[in-house]
């Protein structure tokens, strides 16, 4: 790729990722019920950087039309957010009507500002009281999760364009069931695997209810439906053996093809499925599942991608609670650390993405819907009107992964534009405020203040222009 300036699309759009249970705060008004990361924060709040839990967010519920504001200001033409499920709906699986007119209220200021809402029905934030009764391992609330998302497309759906089932659904598998690392620190492959199916059935019971209220004209005839994921692509080591390869296919196979092929063939990938089976790990299907699953094809996708996953063969086929390992971490001797949150900078994943994308699904239209650096307080000098100046670690970081997401759409990518992550600071699971996304800074100290830093001028130009400079 060249270092040459850039030039993206007149069609691109620029534009904020966020999510409600990172944003609203006010976690206990408006009827709101407990999620897991309330429940979490309630039980341990030594989890979370600085004892900030859940119930910060960035104090958007009160800021919202500001925010709106400042994103136009900034060229962004359109904002993903989620709604909260805990928020929307009461414990009897009713729409809470104070919750509703929060999000009327939130999707409003959006567009008297200029932005278009993008609206994501689910962030990491299942209700307490439905993880209680078996959370996505029960269809009881993959169901739930059906009736939640026929009531929001119902309240909203005359007046929102673009639908999103989903935020990165690998990721709760994972840090919740397999990895132990979030609440309820579960080291059990197989349910997590489980937790991954009963996700897949509730995404295409969805859209199949997204569908079926379009044909009744209850959801409007321009609106779409998508699916958000980290679609982060394997690498593995140079002259890689057998069993290396073998690591990226399982990588690959239940990160992004078990996704990839949910949303455009309406099936889950037979060959991760065999490779499941063989390892004593069956799922959980009923008859009729396949039907439902059928019905998961969506009309474009969302792309988050911080970074790469690199693997090589593992060195025990079982791990010490008796889980099948399919892969372990390759370290690349050239990586490129972010060290505040110890992820490798490699803008060059986006492109290689989107050649996957060529190949593999060539007529599924996507936008990167998540990109970012999070750096440690934003350490960096002020100027003399108190901006962070962040320029120097931000404007690279941004500006490289656009120039490759500029060549592969000049190669043909089907990528409509771009969603920066966070892009005014906003709380972060257990990292909560530690690393700072933001083009403009929430200042804690003083009632959530939002100040804009240095990378907010280059980040509007860009915007504004197209020229990737
Ligand atoms: C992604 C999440 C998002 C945010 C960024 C930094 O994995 O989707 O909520 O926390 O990481």
């Amino acid at each position: 790729m060249s270092t040459m300036q850039a030039t993206l699309p007149d069609d691109f759009f620029f534009g904020a990722a966020l999510s409600g249970p990172q944003t609203e705060g006010a976690w206990q008004s408006g009827g709101k019920l407990e999620n897991l990361w309330d429940r979490w924060s309630n039980l341990d709040l030594s989890a979370f950087h600085n004892r900030v839990g859940s119930y910060a967010g960035n104090d958007m519920t009160r800021k919202a039309a500001e925010d709106f504001e400042t994103f136009a200001s900034l060229g962004f033409s359109s904002a993903r957010t989620s709604i909260q499920w805990s928020r929307l709906m009461d414990a009897n699986g009713k729409v809470n009507p104070e919750g509703a007119a929060y999000y009327h209220r939130l999707f409003a200021a959006a567009r008297e500002a200029g932005v278009e809402p993008f609206v994501n029905l689910y962030h990491f934030d299942l209700p307490a009281y439905l993880f209680d009764r078996g959370g996505w391992e029960s269809r009881e609330v993959v169901e739930a999760y059906a009736a939640y998302a026929t009531a929001a497309f119902t309240e909203f759906g005359s007046e929102i364009e673009h639908w999103f089932t989903f935020n990165e659904p690998i990721v709760e598998p994972e840090m919740r069931y397999e990895h132990g690392a979030w609440y309820p620190f579960l080291t059990d492959f197989a349910r997590a695997r489980t937790v991954q199916y009963g996700i897949s059935l509730a995404h295409a019971l969805a859209v199949n209810s997204f569908r079926d209220l379009q044909a009744r004209g209850v959801v409007r005839p321009d609106a779409q439906i998508g699916l958000i994921n980290c679609f982060t692509p394997p690498y593995t080591k140079e002259n890689p053996s057998p069993a290396d390869l073998e690591a990226v296919r399982m990588t690959d196979g239940l990160c992004n093809r078990w996704w990839l092929d949910l949303v455009t063939k309406g099936t889950l990938p037979q060959d991760v499925i065999d490779t499941l089976a063989e390892r004593g790990v069956e799922l959980p299907t009923r008859p009729g599942d396949a039907e439902i699953l059928a019905q998961g094809k969506v009309d474009w996708l969302g792309f988050n991608y911080y970074h790469p996953a690199r693997v090589q063969a593992p060195e025990h086929g079982t791990d010490e609670h008796g889980n099948p390992v399919f892969a372990r971490e390759y370290v690349w001797p050239d990586a490129v650390m972010n060290e505040s949150r110890g992820w490798e900078i490699y803008p060059k994943g986006i492109y290689d993405f989107a050649k996957t994308m060529q190949r593999d699904y060539p007529d599924l239209e996507w936008f990167v819907s998540e990109n970012g650096i999070g750096i440690e307080e934003d350490r960096a000098e002020r100027d003399d009107a108190g901006r962070i100046m962040d320029a120097s670690y931000r404007v690279p970081f941004v500006r490289d992964h656009l120039r490759w997401i500029a060549q592969a759409i000049e190669e043909g990518a089907k990528c409509r534009g771009y969603h920066y992550w966070g892009a005014i600071d906003c709380w972060s699971w257990n990292n909560a405020y530690k690393n700072r996304y933001g083009f403009v800074e929430v200042d804690l100290a003083h009632d959530y203040r939002r100040l804009p830093k240095q990378s907010s001028d280059w980040i509007r130009q860009v915007a504004k222009t197209h020229i990737v400079d």
